[in-house]
């Protein structure tokens, strides 16, 4: 596999004793966007921190672009763009002096042009001489980002990006993400809004005290954890199921009036037809259909109330 970063039976225990992830391994793909979806307090900041070499792993092997993170931390982290989850930043600097600090800490040689582009892409380069302290909190995550690009880095992660930021700025994110993932970067986020997953992502993980509980990528997910169900609304209400439905996933709703009959995804088109002529067969007449296909958003929390 063409992996830019491996993670291998990651374990972090903090000083208070908590054991916040648990033999978690990982594979991301070069070039892919990857959420990590979790509940708070998941652990999805802890894992992003190790891999940035922020907080220190209790066991496992982590590498970034075949640079082990404990033995050759310079080479990893010099490849990483990280965008914390909490605003800090040095108020008292302009936001120009910020992002070309930020490029030089990671040994790269100055270059305007990029730093230019940057700041253009996220409607900074007018505010460029302005002191960061005297932005808004929206302007002040922009300059988060702006750093954490400053060096062309390859892989870049995003930690609740769009935690609490406005309509504007989290579309100007959501195209710049894309703008950079077809310039080859890797983005790795990480969020507790499902929507969002759902609509970047190319592969998903979902992440639950601090075990990494699954992952696959976005399609085959919703295919193999989605269900669909078909709604009958009957002419007259049934008081229970009959024995000739055995064989079915049904539930009576509406006081008997709708028949709720639940399938896996992709069972459907051989299931549906099925039911309809057994019904027909047991004199169950009916008077609108409907289907429902779960989202990601019920997958999500039927796989955190699993795990539990
Ligand atoms: N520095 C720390 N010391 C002790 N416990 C911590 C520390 N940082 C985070 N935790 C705990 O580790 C768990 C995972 O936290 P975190 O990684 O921030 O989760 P998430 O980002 O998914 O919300 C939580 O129970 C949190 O309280
Ligand atoms: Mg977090």
């Amino acid at each position: 596999m063409n992996s830019i970063i491996s993670i291998a039976h990651l374990n972090k225990r903090y000083a208070s004793g908590l054991e916040a992830l648990r033999d978690v391994s990982l594979e991301i793909e070069r070039g892919e966007i990857f959420a990590l979806l979790g509940p708070n307090g998941a652990g999805k900041t802890t894992l992003i921190s190790i891999v940035c070499g922020i907080v220190r792993l209790s066991s496992g092997n982590i590498s970034v672009d075949g640079h082990d993170i404990a033995r050759e931390y310079r080479a990893a982290r010099s490849k990483i763009g990280l965008v914390p989850q909490e605003l800090h930043t040095d108020m008292f600097e302009t936001v120009w002096d910020t992002v070309k600090f930020s490029r030089g800490l990671f040994g790269h040689r100055p270059d305007a042009a990029h730093l230019e582009k940057v700041l253009r892409d996220l409607s900074l380069w007018t505010k460029r001489h302005d002191r960061i302290m005297n932005l808004s909190g929206g302007m002040k995550r922009r300059v988060l980002i702006a750093k954490a690009l400053a060096h062309e880095p390859q892989v870049l992660f995003l930690d609740e990006p769009t935690a609490g930021v406005d309509v504007e700025l989290r579309r100007d994110m959501w195209a710049l993400v894309r703008q950079l993932r077809d310039s080859g970067v890797t983005i790795i986020l990480t969020t507790h809004y499902i929507a969002e997953a759902e609509e970047m992502a190319d592969r998903i993980g979902v992440i639950n005290k601090g075990e990494l509980i699954l992952v696959d990528d976005k399609a085959s997910l919703m295919k193999k954890l989605g269900k669909k169900q078909l709604l009958v609304q009957l002419q007259e209400p049934m008081l229970a199921i009959p024995d000739g439905l055995n064989d079915w996933q049904l539930v009576l709703n509406d006081g008997g009036n709708e028949l709720e009959c639940t399938f896996d995804t992709g069972e459907e088109q051989r299931a549906v037809p099925t039911l309809l002529r057994r019904l027909g067969e047991l004199g169950v007449e009916f008077r609108d259909l409907k289907t429902r296909q779960s989202s990601l958003e019920e997958i999500f929390v039927n796989l955190v109330r699993q795990s539990r």
